[in-house]
């Protein structure tokens, strides 16, 4: 059996629920590019909220970090990884956290005992040594030497961003020298990796610096998938395990190269690991497209590079080669997510396009490159050829510089960054114009449909009642998506109603307005926020007339006669408790 399922299974059995796994790109977070762990979608319920599927839950997680691409092409990094995990949502704490993990590595995944070391929180000035989970690791067996206490670069975990729930955490090490385990864990011998950290946030790191208890007490753990596979197939390359394998496989058999050449190893890990981000990140249903911004743009890096590297494999760019090897993803990924499935068209176009787009340029931008190379007598390349190179080449910046440094020299990056703002700059003054001269941009649309969205929560709450609330959202260019919490599917007269009111509200041209207070002043006057945790201390609260009054960011449309008109497409469940309009203005 998979080991996703065994995991899930296990935790089902300790009365978790199980939760999707969350979109790889944040709905309502504009503070982060992609969930990076499993805990990102849950921090409104690590601070207390209450979740519909109860204390418990359980997941695989779509992660994505960015870290640094220059690692990816060794032998255990990747951007794109999936983390099991398994929460508590002010429940069980350290006892059983710590039990049910031991359980499952030493009798589910059979791992031997002799195998594993622990870590746990030395304590700092604020917080106690963890002198707790060392116990129960020792009542589980673990021998007083295969116990390490470490400081906060080791055993101290979150918050995610700047501020949000944190805490200790005690992580658990596998042993994989071909020898027996030493009696002491010796935390600086890497053949000790680490396969599980349990955190227990039970604090909160605030602005200023400052960790405060939180009102409950969390547990949030996460395994690395690719890692625990490695460990129990016994291989120290991630990309020979049953995840890889055939991937890798079928790049040898397009490139007629072998995985086995150190020569091309390097090349081969980047491609398969980009082009499975590469999938995740187009097939998520926010619809990312490749861009010179935001997710975007880290798309389109990882084409650009996935191509590059291929190139070096001497394969045919002209090929369907990234096509093949998208389609095994899916194939591989789609019953774990189904949104890849249903956005596979997308996902094969997107690549496609873009690496057209680059291979039409790439030839002459390596040429010039070399050109470039051999024509300077210093040893960096200066911020007009760098900018020359992303801007007539299409050379993202970190491929200057990857390229570069294979060469030994540098580049003026920072130079490069300030002639990009520049050039910027002018780009947006230049779309302004076109704004002024009545062009409706992409844009324009995007704000249509977020005051669009205002609209539908006020009209939801009329039809349904004040319990609806907004769980979620997005936009693109073609339609919005808004999931609320209401325990029961919509009759098709409420679906009508809820239509025919934001119509309604549309045609009454109503001003949009705008006011900045704090938090306290919002709460108190009855502005919606979904997460208002989120928000600092002063917040802008957006109202429509008395139809609407919420906490948000912007912008939105002057008058909500601009609008055009609206339509509901789908109405369907989410997840527990919560249900999902698909809508569209004409
Ligand atoms: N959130 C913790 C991690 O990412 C479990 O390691």
């Amino acid at each position: 059996m998979k080991i996703k399922d065994l995991y899930i299974d296990f935790f089902l059995s300790k009365d978790h629920k199980k939760l999707n796994s969350a979109p790889i790109i944040p709905e309502n977070d504009p503070t982060s590019l992609f969930n990076t762990a499993g805990m990102q979608p849950l921090v409104p319920y690590l601070m207390g909220q209450t979740h519909p599927l109860g204390k418990r839950l359980t997941n695989f997680q779509k992660c994505f970090r960015l870290t640094d691409l220059d690692v990816i092409g060794d032998k255990t990094h990747h951007t794109f990884f999936e983390m099991l995990g398994n929460w508590s949502l002010g429940d069980y704490f350290k006892k059983e956290s710590i039990t049910w993990s031991f359980e499952f590595l030493t009798s589910v995944l059979n791992i031997p005992i002799e195998k594993l070391a622990v870590t746990v929180f030395k304590g700092n000035d604020s917080v106690p040594r963890d002198e707790e989970s060392a116990q129960i690791w020792k009542n589980l067996g673990i021998p007083e030497g295969r116990i390490s206490y470490l400081g906060e670069e080791d055993n101290w975990w979150g918050p995610a961003g700047e501020t949000g729930p944190c805490g200790p955490d005690t992580e658990i090490f596998y042993w994989r020298g071909s020898e027996p385990a030493p009696t002491y864990h010796n935390p600086d011998d890497e053949r000790w990796v680490e396969i599980w950290n349990n955190v227990f946030m039970e604090y909160y790191k605030d602005k200023d610096g400052n960790f405060k208890p939180l009102s409950q007490k969390n547990v949030d753990t996460g395994m690395g998938l690719e890692r625990i596979t490695s460990v129990l197939e016994g291989v120290d390359d991630n990309y020979k395990t049953t995840i890889w394998k055939d991937i890798i496989a079928k790049i040898e058999e397009i490139s007629g190269l072998s995985y086995n050449d150190e020569n091309y190893a390097r090349s081969m890990r980047i491609i398969a690991d980009h082009i499975r981000a590469i999938v995740i990140i187009s097939g998520d249903d926010a619809g990312i497209k490749p861009s010179n911004t935001d997710q975007g743009y880290i798309l389109r890096r990882l084409i650009r590079r996935a191509i590059r590297y291929a190139k070096k494999l001497n394969i045919d760019i002209n090929s369907d080669f990234e096509s093949i090897i998208a389609n095994m993803v899916i194939e591989k990924y789609k019953k774990y997510y189904p949104e890849l499935e249903r956005n596979k068209e997308t996902i094969l176009e997107i690549l496609k396009v873009e690496k057209t787009k680059f291979s039409r340029t790439i030839e002459k931008g390596l040429r010039e490159f070399e050109k470039i190379i051999s024509s300077i007598d210093t040893n960096i390349i200066d911020k007009n050829t760098a900018f020359k190179l992303y801007d007539t080449y299409g050379f993202p910046i970190e491929l200057t510089i990857e390229l570069a440094k294979e060469k030994g020299i540098e580049v003026d990056e920072k130079g490069f960054k300030e002639k990009f703002i520049e050039h910027q700059e002018k780009s947006r003054a230049g779309s302004q114009d076109k704004f002024k001269g009545g062009l409706s941009s992409d844009d324009d649309v995007n704000i249509k449909y977020h005051t669009a969205t205002h609209l539908l929560n006020a009209a939801l709450k009329t039809v349904l009642g004040p319990n609806v609330h907004q769980k979620g959202s997005n936009i693109t260019n073609e339609r919005m998506r808004f999931d609320f919490s209401h325990p029961l599917k919509m009759t098709k007269e409420q679906i009508a109603q809820t239509e025919e009111l934001v119509n309604e509200y549309i045609k009454m041209a109503i001003d949009v307005e705008s006011q900045e207070m704090t938090k306290e002043e919002a709460i108190k006057m009855g502005a919606e926020a979904m997460f208002i945790e989120k928000y600092g201390d002063i917040v802008t609260v957006y109202s429509i007339g008395t139809i609407s009054k919420e906490l948000c960011g912007g912008p939105h449309v002057k008058n909500t006669s601009e609008i055009g008109k609206f339509k509901i497409i789908k109405e369907e469940a989410s997840s527990a408790g919560v249900r999902r309009i698909k809508a569209i203005i004409e």
